[in-house]
């Protein structure tokens, strides 16, 4: 009997406590404006800077380059074949944050399996796949930088599409 007591109590609350997630999921979905316009705030306008020359590249020769500021190292990269977010006449151009997603460490390219290799703790990213991590204790790929090409071949970086090591926003 005391047993069924503590049953139909316990019922109870839970029912409670299912009207009360309901009624704070139902207020959730409004959204006072302030919070939109903060939220509006947090996107980012990138620079758009000239990084090089299609001329200037050779096929799986990094060039050091920094966007979107000096104090962000970044590797441009022709690739020698075609790879999705590729640009340029053979859409082979392509461009990565070097700074490791896991801890900042300067990284550097392997033009053999055409991988940004992490001397820190040994996290490889693959520059065929959009900086994909194929290894190591990065927790996110590696941050690719968006590239426009222009009517006289000049390359420019205009956007990062993962957060760049060390900072709250990719635009200081
Ligand atoms: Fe690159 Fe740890 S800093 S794997």
């Amino acid at each position: 009997m005391k047993c069924n007591r503590m049953v139909d109590v316990g019922r109870r609350q839970f029912l409670r406590g299912g009207l009360v997630g309901a009624a704070g999921a139902a207020a959730a979905t409004v959204m006072p404006a302030s919070q939109a316009k903060a939220q509006g705030l947090a996107r980012v306008d990138y620079p758009s800077n000239r990084l090089a020359n299609v001329a200037d590249l050779a096929v799986n020769e990094p060039l050091d380059i920094a966007y979107p500021d000096a104090d962000s190292p970044g590797v441009l990269l022709k690739l020698g074949a075609a790879v999705d977010g590729g640009v340029g006449p053979d859409g082979d151009i392509v461009a990565f944050s070097v700074l490791c997603p896991h801890k900042g460490w300067l990284m550097s390219y392997n033009s053999g399996d055409k991988t940004l290799n992490c001397p820190g703790h040994y996290s490889r990213f693959d520059c065929e796949a959009g900086g994909q991590q194929t290894w190591g204790h990065a927790t996110q790929n590696l941050p690719q930088f968006e590239l426009r090409v222009d009517d006289q071949g000049d390359i420019y970086a205009e956007g990062v599409d993962e957060l760049i090591y060390g900072r709250l926003s990719n635009v200081l």
